[in-house]
């Protein structure tokens, strides 16, 4: 699809776009945040090649599209508390991410998008795994639907960090699970296995259930893609119409990225 201000290719019919002809290691233009907005609704995750970021030029870029989240279950780097730091190496004994998720959806108002510069990638593997929230929500019958509209369920932050860090405080919050994107207007489904703790007024049985088939369906392979990394590959997703999951199945490779997250300024609804 042509914007105006460069060119995207699907990665597959349902998440994923490579964009070609934008350097985003300088400031953007206001045609350009538009259309980056615009392309990140429409295909959930964005793929960038030969993007030179130190953490500064990282930072601005994020701040093009809001405040920058400041992580509220993993420490950020010493100098920029805003950052991630993305790092795996034979001493690691998990990864970032390594179960289905949308970003700290178990903020009150969680991060509206990621973005993840990467600096040193392994041979094969690393990828990062995305499916589309949409296109899961779209092969729902419409039974399922309309049982599902107006459901709510808890994200629990502690359910997703407490085994690395027992003794922290991590956030808790209720959400849709039917999500309507405020760009695109197009509706997700917003449950994920990391953070979703309980369906909301119903026997915790019945929503074990209910999540557990929710989960399988948002992860099905139809609708999800392989994010493929190098250096100096930048990916920007969009955590209202897609959830990820990063591949660890590099071990004893060296992984290292830094990541912000740039802050919503509403609720998910
Ligand atoms: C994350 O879940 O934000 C990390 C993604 C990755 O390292 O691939």
């Amino acid at each position: 699809m042509q914007f105006q201000s460069f060119e995207v290719k699907k990665i597959t019919p349902h998440v994923g776009g490579d964009v070609s002809g934008i350097d985003l290691t300088r400031p953007l233009s206001s045609q350009e945040v538009e259309d980056v907005e615009q392309a990140l609704s429409i295909y959930g995750v964005l793929r960038f090649e030969d993007q030179a970021l130190d953490p500064d030029k990282l930072k601005a870029l994020g701040r093009h599209f809001g405040e920058l989240h400041i992580h509220t279950g993993v420490k950020g780097n010493s100098e920029h508390p805003e950052i991630t730091e993305i790092y795996t190496d034979e001493k690691s004994k998990h990864v970032n991410g390594e179960v289905w998720h949308s970003d700290l959806s178990c903020d009150p108002i969680p991060p509206l998008g990621s973005i993840l510069h990467m600096s040193i990638s392994p041979e094969a593997g690393g990828d990062t795994a995305f499916a589309s929230s949409y296109a899961a929500y779209d092969a729902l019958s419409d039974r399922m639907k309309a049982y599902l509209d107006g459901l709510t369920a808890t994200h629990d932050g502690h359910f997703a960090f407490s085994r690395f860090n027992p003794n922290g405080k991590f956030t808790r919050a209720s959400h849709p699970v039917v999500n309507t994107h405020p760009v695109s207007g197009r509706k997700g489904l917003y449950v994920n296995r990391a953070f979703t703790s309980h369906m909301d007024d119903m026997p915790y049985e019945e929503g074990v259930a209910l999540l557990n088939f929710l989960y399988d369906h948002c992860e099905r392979a139809e609708w999800s893609m392989r994010f493929r990394w190098a250096k100096d590959v930048v990916a920007f997703w969009d955590n209202r119409c897609v959830q990820h999951l990063a591949v660890w199945d590099y071990y004893p490779e060296l992984r290292s990225g830094i990541r912000v997250q740039i802050a919503a300024t509403e609720p998910i609804s």
